[in-house]
């Protein structure tokens, strides 16, 4: 079968169709023909050399995507909840290597959903790692509660759409910043307000805030400190805070998260299908690669820039 893998750590180019046996299935696994696969920062900065590199290192060549969506085509003895030509998403294997830019992948079946009837196995794809991340901020690392002003940075990424939506569904009241290219499409996701933070200083636009997701790092992790109110929750998605960051946040008595790890949930991934199938989650898809073009896909998502999520279709 067809895979995309790297040799070595480094630029997208390194990203190469190659020829793999096909993967054999485990007692609790189910073997699925991929259909589609999502693409995230962290699997760009894992080939660039960075994030989960060391980890993986031992696994090089490496074939990565965690995010997978597509039809089950053999199951584990020990295997329960899925059948052969069940349609399944979910975020597999995640931090280990996860074999997903392929054709074919073999996954934990306790990692997966089924895919809601009318859901795409695009949009399926598209609603893991990310949508995973912001539910797990809100309702497992942290506690988003009805009324809550929540300040979501990012909010026209990947994760940070899903947030805006998942936030709306949990009664909070929404302040999201994008550049003011986006502003129209953070707007159409539910957002109460929207900052333009190439435009204003977001310290000076808002305050009182109950609950941050906090996705640059660097110096927006104590500004976004500076907004909060005594005893928030601010949930910081990349690594790299220094002492003085927590110190800030120890000032103010925050409960802080200073680097949740997204983990893999079948759970979760049924509450983000049960989202999907009454229509309160909408992944936006903004750009769409063969899976000869990972390379490309890595480039798209390395500029900054990405609006919702990026997607392979096999
Ligand atoms: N810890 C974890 O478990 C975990 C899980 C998932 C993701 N992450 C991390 O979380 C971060 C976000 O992930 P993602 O998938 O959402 O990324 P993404 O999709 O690549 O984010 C791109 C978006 O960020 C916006 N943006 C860029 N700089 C901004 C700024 N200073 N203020 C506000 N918006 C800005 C851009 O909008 P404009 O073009 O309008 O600026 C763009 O729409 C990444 O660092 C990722 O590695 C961590």
């Amino acid at each position: 079968m067809k895979v995309v893998a790297f040799e070595e750590f480094g630029a997208a180019g390194n990203l190469q169709l190659a020829d793999r046996p096909m993967p054999t299935c485990g007692p609790d696994d189910v073997l699925i023909k991929t259909a589609a696969v999502s693409v995230n920062p962290v699997d760009v900065k894992t080939r660039q050399g960075e994030a989960l590199a060391s980890q993986l290192e031992h696994a090089l060549p490496l074939v990565l995507g965690w995010d997978i969506a597509g039809k089950v085509v053999a199951v584990g003895r020990n295997v329960q909840n899925l059948s052969e030509g069940d349609d399944v998403f979910g975020m597999i294997l995640f931090p280990k290597p996860p074999n997903g830019y392929a054709q074919y992948v073999a996954a934990p079946a306790d990692e997966l959903a089924l895919i809601p009837a009318g859901v795409s196995y695009e949009a399926a794809a598209a609603s893991t790692l990310a949508a995973l991340t912001a539910w797990q901020a809100f309702t497992h690392f942290g506690e988003l509660k009805a009324g809550d002003r929540v300040l979501i940075h990012a909010a026209s990424g990947g994760v940070g759409h899903f947030a805006v939506q998942m936030a709306k569904r949990l009664g909070a009241y929404v302040i999201a910043t994008s550049s003011a290219k986006n502003k129209a499409f953070v707007e159409s996701l539910g957002a109460d307000e929207h900052i333009d933070y190439t435009a204003v200083k977001f310290e000076d636009e808002t305050g009182d805030i109950d609950f941050c997701l906090e996705t640059q790092g660097g110096p927006q992790f104590q500004r976004s400190v500076s907004v909060m109110r005594d005893g928030g929750t601010i949930i910081n998605l990349p690594s790299g805070l220094v002492d003085s960051d927590r110190e800030a946040a120890e000032r103010k008595g925050l409960f802080v998260n200073y680097f949740m790890h997204v983990f893999p949930s079948g759970e979760n991934m049924r509450e983000i299908a049960a989202m999907l199938g009454d229509g309160t989650l909408v992944p936006h898809i903004s750009e769409r690669f063969a899976l000869e073009d990972v390379a490309a896909a890595h480039e798209h998502i390395e500029s900054g820039r990405t609006v919702g999520k990026v997607v392979i279709s096999l």
